[in-house]
């Protein structure tokens, strides 16, 4: 019986060195220490011996059975401690490994041009304001010198807010130019005036490479006492060479618009060719770059500015137009398209 005990014990200890995880220590527990363990029943079958031997055996059984115990606590220490370890080694952290930058943003080419546009007239003086896109009939095109009918209205392919047949001056359409500004603007205020009205506006028409149904305009508007066209010509004439360049030539040639008088467009000479004849500016060597003009006296009348006293210039101007000028880029689509591979170019 001792010598029983004794490979029991061999076996025991042989198996527990042996043990790599908690699920093979919890069964080699409960095999030898659990209630029908060997080690157990090896106690229990003690009651049944003569007193002498019962003794004895007691005695090696019960200090088998505390000698396993304590195996099993050092084993379940060893296992755990190697657990924790090996954890730690598979969580750890690379301290040395470099950040993710945070991916930066960057303004749109057409905020940009914007930006630079408006600071250019806001170094000569020029305030900027901004005004609704939904627009009055009125201020669209009434105030403006262009009445119901007029055939001017051409010029403009309106999208109507209130349906195709719209109801005379009440009527809203989104704006197709920032030119209501200049009636607004003078309505509340009283000359000098000297404001830029940057701001998207609205055409009813086919897009193409070269046109969109929604992009920006940046006006112009100076009204004061004495001012005269020699004003206007020096004002854009000092935006083109900070927009275009210090050699830029401008030029001035007549146009029609109903809001001013006289009219023109003015012309930069091509940048690309140096006024040669290029793609750029279909072999001409002028670009076109705005529309302009001496306010309409009637305009004025409308918001009771006194035309004899006062006189001012005004001025339109396509951004996406300068933008793609500017930047060579040859479809206007690009700049609403949100494709990164554009966008990411500015
Ligand atoms: N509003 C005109 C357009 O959209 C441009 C313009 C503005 C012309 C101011 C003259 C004066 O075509």
């Amino acid at each position: 019986m001792l010598a029983e005990l004794d490979s029991l014990k061999a076996t025991a200890l042989a198996e527990l060195g042996r043990l790599q995880d908690a699920k093979a220590l919890e069964d080699w527990r409960i095999r030898y220490l659990g209630r029908k363990g060997t080690v157990t029943q090896a106690l229990r079958g003690l009651s049944a011996l003569p007193l002498e031997e019962r003794r004895a055996l007691g005695v090696a059984a019960n200090a088998l059975k505390a000698l396993l115990e304590e195996g099993y606590a050092q084993r379940l220490q060893a296992l755990r401690k190697a657990e924790l370890s090996a954890r730690l080694r598979r969580e750890a952290l690379d301290l040395t490994l470099p950040g993710r930058p945070p991916a930066l943003g960057r303004l749109h080419p057409t905020t940009q041009m914007l930006r630079q546009i408006c600071g250019v007239f806001a170094s000569m003086g020029f305030q900027v304001v901004e005004g609704p896109e939904v627009e009055w009939d009125y201020y669209n095109f009434e105030a403006l010198n262009i009445p119901a009918d007029h055939p001017a209205r051409d010029m403009w392919d309106t999208l109507w807010i209130d349906g195709a047949d719209p109801q005379g001056q009440r009527a809203r359409l989104l704006r197709t130019h920032t030119s209501p500004m200049q009636i607004r603007v003078m309505e509340q205020t009283r000359p000098p005036v000297r404001v830029v009205v940057p701001g998207k506006v609205y055409r009813y028409e086919a897009t193409d490479a070269t046109h969109e149904s929604m992009f920006h305009q940046v006006e112009g508007l100076a009204v004061d006492e004495g001012i005269t066209f020699a004003d206007l010509k020096g004002t854009l004439y000092e935006f083109a060479k900070a927009l275009f360049g210090v050699e830029r030539k401008v030029r001035f040639r007549c146009d029609y618009f109903p809001f001013v008088e006289p009219g023109v467009e003015m012309a930069i000479d091509c940048f690309a060719c140096a006024g040669k004849g290029c793609r750029l500016c279909s072999g001409t060597g002028w670009i076109e770059i705005m529309g302009a003009g001496m306010v309409h006296p009637e305009v004025l009348r409308r918001v009771s500015y006194d035309p004899e006293r006062y006189t001012g210039f005004a001025f339109g101007l396509g951004l996406e137009r300068i933008a793609m000028l500017k930047w060579g880029i040859d479809d206007i689509r690009l700049f609403y398209a949100n494709d990164l591979r554009f966008l990411r170019q500015f």
